[in-house]
């Protein structure tokens, strides 16, 4: 099996940054290669918008396309912002994110546009900045790679499908609402994320939205969003990794109202996305290929 990115699976640290950039005609491969070596005491990640990956790859996956917009009426709206460039730090310490981004900054500077610049944190134990555990259903030790990686013996094995979306949160709107309720829109409890069960579960909650099985198969994905902002504008950069981006496609679609039964996720009602991008993060036999080193 070609080698995966390692920082997809590296848990436990608690600074983030995400970056986003639009390249330009001198853009060169060999400046990903720097700014993976520049990144010192930080895990990189790196991945591409399906333009910037079909030229670099002569074997990109079939698959691989751009995020398209999803519109299933009022408060059912996510963007798409298709970029071709997405760099995600995170590291134990700040400064070591920071001196990261920075130095990224540096290497595509004048052949790179940043189109989105979110640092992001691990608040308290775990937490989305609504108060609930964010994490708690991800697949753990080897199921990650199952849900987040190209088989072996496929196209672009050792390969992720990504998608991104930066959600900006109605806090005070979510905070109105009493935790019983607030409990019954995610899905699980709020002080110990237990799932809800039974009758006690809404057919619309973003847990029953989001646990899919299709033909029997349980469509599982590798999660990895960290919150940003602060007093003013907050919110989740939500990021995951994928096998197969239609389980992408059919998590959007049920959240939106897009999906056969009609219904949508409660959630999109506090919180709504402003960006929205699918990528490719290729495994380091692919990028050392596309000439991706320094
Ligand atoms: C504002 C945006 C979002 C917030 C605050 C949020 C928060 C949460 C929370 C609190 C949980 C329950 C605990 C857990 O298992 O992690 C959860 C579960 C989950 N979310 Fe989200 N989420 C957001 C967006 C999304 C999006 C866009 C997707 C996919 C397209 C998604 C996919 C999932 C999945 C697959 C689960 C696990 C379901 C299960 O198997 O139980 N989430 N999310």
């Amino acid at each position: 099996m070609p080698t995966p990115q390692s920082g997809i699976f590296v848990e436990g640290t608690r600074f983030h940054h995400y970056l986003e950039y639009e390249v330009t005609g001198d853009f060169s491969a060999s400046s990903i290669g720097e700014i993976i070596e520049a990144a010192g005491n930080a895990e990189a990640v790196v991945a591409f918008g399906n333009d910037l990956w079909r030229k670099l790859s002569p074997s990109a996956p079939e698959a691989l396309r751009d995020f398209e917009a999803i519109d299933g009426g009022a408060d059912l709206k996510s963007p798409a912002t298709q970029h071709d460039l997405l760099l995600w730090f995170h590291a134990a310490d700040h400064d070591d994110v920071l001196d990261a981004a920075l130095s990224a900054q540096r290497v595509l500077d004048g052949t790179a546009r940043l189109k989105l610049d979110v640092p992001g944190f691990v608040y308290r134990d775990s937490r989305d900045l609504l108060g609930f555990v964010d994490g708690s259903a991800n697949p753990k030790e080897d199921a990650r790679f199952e849900a987040a990686l190209v088989p072996a013996g496929e196209a672009s094995a050792g390969g992720a499908f990504v998608m991104t979306q930066k959600w900006v949160h109605d806090l005070p709107k979510f905070e109105a609402v009493s935790v019983p309720d607030q409990e019954r829109i995610i899905g699980r409890t709020k002080p110990d994320s237990i799932e809800l069960e039974g009758d006690a579960m809404p057919p619309d909650s973003h847990v029953s939205r989001t646990d899919v099985k299709l033909d029997g198969t349980a469509l599982k994905i590798y999660r990895r969003s960290a919150p940003f902002g602060g007093a003013g504008e907050k919110g989740l950069y939500f990021i995951a990794f994928s096998c197969d981006p239609m389980r992408f496609d059919v998590m959007l679609q049920r959240m939106f109202g897009t999906w056969k039964d009609e219904l949508h996720d409660q959630l999109v009602h506090y919180s709504s996305p402003v960006s929205g991008s699918y990528w490719f993060a290729p495994s380091q036999e692919d990028l050392a290929a596309a000439g991706c080193t320094g």
